[in-house]
């Protein structure tokens, strides 16, 4: 699958190769397009004026949060809320609903997962007195499932979809399952598995799940939260202000109803139509071409990388329950370092923690390097960096 041309920056930069693509998507020319429309053809304010370019706008961001629906396989549009990312999507799940913990509640995380899915819940923890556990790391580098963890202090399941350090796919309907068994809800973090992973949130019975709009090729500063009619319609508003009530009096206010409740003042219109642009873009590319392409780069990298002796890959060396995205260490050389020396060469790569700390910690590494591919990389470009990580190894190891 050959889509590359779809992406302006590899015609404005033909020589980069961008490997970094689970920190970023890059952005087709369809989703630019669909933002500059929007501010030169119809840009007005939404939900408000009663004038013919606020009902055009209204109508885009309405139909693009359809869209999200669709993606998602929400029953409601108005279950997806829009957020400016995934991790804002968390803290409102934390402000909410975690409100409605009581002191010696549970909240169950795993060892696998990103910052944003860790903090929110530490700092309610820290409010509400509640108590954080984890479920470990299995002997195939996913989330451990262990029933034993699961009982009725437990109250919210938070979770990642696809590890952004390991790239593996957790097991999520036993997990579900069991949380639901117990009485807890369970919020799925799709940040990296939305791009990789065709989703139904009925199929999974997810209460909540969050995507963030730029890892799926839409722009910056958009992000979704997926919650159960239900639940959304049971917790108190997140932020107050303009749009997110229904009616406001001297000394009190009726919320609006869903969606509009989490949505006060001016949203990111722009970034919505973007995003329901990306979503039109990548159901028009279909998710069985992205996987088979996303399947063949990733199986690559994984035997070239497994072809040189001074690698260690930190994760599964097969592409079975996994993703595009690759972590590993170079023996000797510091993964900022490796980072370093890819990028003098015109190759992006992530290095660090990964936003990911207590992981690193459970595995003892102070870092990986990670790779991680969309469908529009080559293995062309997979061999250069293959051999740029040669050289590096050399140098470091005279
Ligand atoms: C697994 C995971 N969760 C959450 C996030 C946070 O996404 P954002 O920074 O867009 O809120 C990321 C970003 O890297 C991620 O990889």
């Amino acid at each position: 699958m050959n889509h590359r041309d779809d992406f302006p920056i590899f015609k404005n930069r033909p020589e980069l190769i961008y490997f970094d693509n689970g920190a970023t998507a890059q952005r087709p020319q369809s989703v630019l397009d669909a933002e500059q429309k929007f501010y030169t053809t119809y840009n007005s304010n939404i939900h408000r004026g009663p004038n013919f370019l606020a009902e055009e706008a209204t109508i885009a961001y309405e139909d693009a949060r359809r869209k999200v629906a669709d993606f998602l396989g929400a029953h409601h549009k108005h279950e997806i809320i829009f957020t400016r990312n995934a991790t804002e999507a968390i803290n409102l799940v934390a402000r909410t609903f975690g409100e409605t913990l009581q002191a010696q509640d549970v909240i169950l995380l795993s060892k696998l997962e990103h910052h944003s899915n860790i903090v929110p819940w530490l700092q309610l923890a820290e409010r509400k007195d509640l108590e954080i556990k984890y479920m470990g790391l299995s002997t195939d580098w996913r989330v451990r499932f262990d029933p034993a963890l699961f009982d009725e202090r437990v109250k919210l399941v938070a979770i990642t979809g696809m590890s952004n350090v390991l790239g593996t796919i957790t097991d999520l309907k036993p997990i579900i399952k069991a949380a639901h068994a117990v009485g807890a809800k369970v919020l799925v973090d799709a940040a990296q598995l939305a791009v990789h992973e065709p989703i139904n949130v009925h199929d999974l019975d997810a209460d909540f799940l969050v995507v963030t709009g730029h890892k799926i090729y839409g722009p910056t500063g958009i992000g979704v939260l997926y919650g159960k009619e239900g639940l959304l319609n049971s917790m108190p508003p997140f932020l107050g202000g303009g749009d997110m009530i229904s009616a406001v009096f001297a000394d009190r206010f009726i919320p609006a109803a869903l969606p509009s409740k989490y949505e006060a003042g001016t949203p990111n219109i722009a970034g919505a139509i973007g995003l329901g642009a990306a979503i039109d873009y990548m159901t028009k590319l279909g998710f069985k071409n992205i996987q088979k392409s996303e399947h063949e780069l990733g199986t690559y990298l994984l035997k070239q990388l497994q072809s040189l002796s001074f690698v260690k890959i930190v994760g599964p060396e097969t592409m079975d329950h996994r993703g595009s995205v690759v972590s590993f260490t170079v023996d000797g050389v510091h993964p900022h370092d490796v980072a370093d020396g890819l990028s003098s060469k015109g190759i992006c790569i992530r290095a660090g923690f990964h936003c990911a700390q207590p992981l690193m910690d459970h595995l003892k590494l102070s870092g990986t390097a990670r790779m991680s591919l969309n469908f529009y990389n080559t293995k062309e470009e997979i061999d250069k960096g293959i051999s740029t990580l040669e050289e590096i190894y050399k140098y470091f190891n005279k």
